[in-house]
């Protein structure tokens, strides 16, 4: 009998070895992928569900990405904003049209976007709308996750980021999540900006009450106060439309996206915004070394050419309509409720049955990747690419991890 060698457990025992011990990742290691599918170091094929918190909308290597990539990569690489490089006008010019904003300002990672964001809304606050210096505020929601530097965790409500990294940015006043009362009576004339997620999705894909972001938009106009929408997560075809936010026909002043518009190959962010916003910021004042590189825009322009044609927002649309589907078909059998839009879901597992991370441990087992998010909820977000078979198998497998 030849004992068969599986790598996963060194490769595992290798990865905690070396590294900080600042995420705690299912027991699988990957080592290739394509489309919706993941195979790790031996040779096992997974679903991902996850497709890294929706930075791979258009699933693993798209071959249209991976061109863009490749021909880029022996073109020229980097050259920072101190000179302009050829693909940085067409990238910025068809995400700003995609937006439907005069301008765009690329930076890299998510974090770095919703930092731009903040910075560009106090400046906008002290020298278009007149508040007095130091005396800037931005409304933002409990639950909301926006990142991880010091001045977003100083914002965030969840213990686990914010606990031990103070002293905190000072600035900001948080409000329930879809209370639109609270947002009114949390406007100061030193308020700047409202920023939040058209649907939170760390804190479980909670979508807010219909007509909530309405409200909003008619305060911030009302108000003079900035609207900004955090699409990092949400955008870019998620939840059946290109932004989250169309759901509600609202138009921020300001979108804030990251993740998906890499391609799943390199970090790229953005701010969109029309010139009476984004036009406060000066030559010296904001930047990034490698925000809108060359391999950046080359495949940023090619996500936003993916995302022109529709397709990817039809999918999930029609996808995520089967999806939630056959997820509320699971309600009373070992699913407790169901929450989100097109290919994004979050799904309240019973807790007496076991806990988001269990059932994500137990998907894994089955060949499923996801992620949990508080308690016994889980999250499901696959590429925009899956099939309508890969979902009933993953509706399969969840449907057996709750009944075994
Ligand atoms: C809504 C939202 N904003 C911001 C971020 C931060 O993005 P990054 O991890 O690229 O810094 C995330 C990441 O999950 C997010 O979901």
């Amino acid at each position: 009998m030849t004992t068969v060698e599986f790598r996963t457990p060194d490769a595992l025992a290798e990865a905690e070895r070396w590294t900080a011990h600042n995420y705690h990742p299912l027991p699988v290691v990957v080592a290739e992928a394509e489309g919706a599918w993941v195979t790790d170091v031996d040779g096992r094929r997974y679903l991902d569900f996850l497709a890294g918190y929706s930075a791979l909308n258009f699933g693993h290597r798209h071959p249209g990405l991976i061109a863009a990539a490749h021909a880029q990569l022996d073109r020229v690489t980097l050259t920072s904003r101190a000179f302009v490089h050829d693909q940085f006008a067409d990238f910025c010019r068809g995400l700003a049209e995609l937006c439907g904003k005069e301008l765009v300002l690329p930076m890299n990672t998510g974090a770095e976007a919703v930092e731009t964001a903040i910075k560009v809304a106090r400046k906008w606050g002290y020298r278009v709308k007149g508040v007095a210096d130091e005396r800037a505020e931005i409304i933002v929601a409990a639950g909301n996750f926006h990142g991880r530097t010091t001045t977003i965790v100083s914002f965030s409500t969840d213990p686990e980021a914010r606990a031990d990294f103070g002293p905190y940015t000072p600035g900001f006043v948080v409000v329930p999540y879809g209370d639109l009362e609270a947002v009114r009576k949390a406007i100061t004339p030193n308020t700047v900006a409202v920023l939040m997620e058209p649907i939170q999705g760390e804190a479980g894909v909670l979508v807010p009450p219909a007509g909530f972001f309405a409200g909003v938009r008619e305060l911030c106009t009302e108000q003079n106060v900035l609207m900004i929408a955090d699409e990092i997560q949400s955008g870019l075809g998620r939840t059946g439309r290109t932004f989250a936010i169309e759901h509600d026909e609202v138009v921020p002043d300001m979108y804030v996206l990251g993740k998906a518009l890499g391609g799943g190959i390199v970090p790229v962010s953005a701010v969109a915004a029309d010139r009476s916003v984004l036009g406060v910021l000066r030559p010296g004042e904001h930047g990034s070394t490698f925000g809108g590189n060359p391999l950046a825009c080359a495949v940023g322009a090619e996500v936003v050419r993916l995302l022109a044609t529709g397709e990817f927002q039809e999918r999930s649309a029609r996808l995520g309509a089967h999806l939630h589907a056959g997820l509320e078909a699971l309600i009373g059998k070992g699913v407790v409720g169901v929450r989100g839009r097109g290919l994004w879901a979050g799904v309240d597992i019973d807790p007496l049955l076991m806990t988001g991370r269990q059932a994500c441990e137990r998907l894994a087992e089955r060949g499923v990747l996801a992620k949990d998010t508080h308690g016994s909820t889980i999250r499901l977000a696959p590429p925009l690419v899956v099939t309508e078979k890969d979902l009933d198998h993953a509706l399969f497998q969840l449907a057996a991890i709750l009944s075994s």
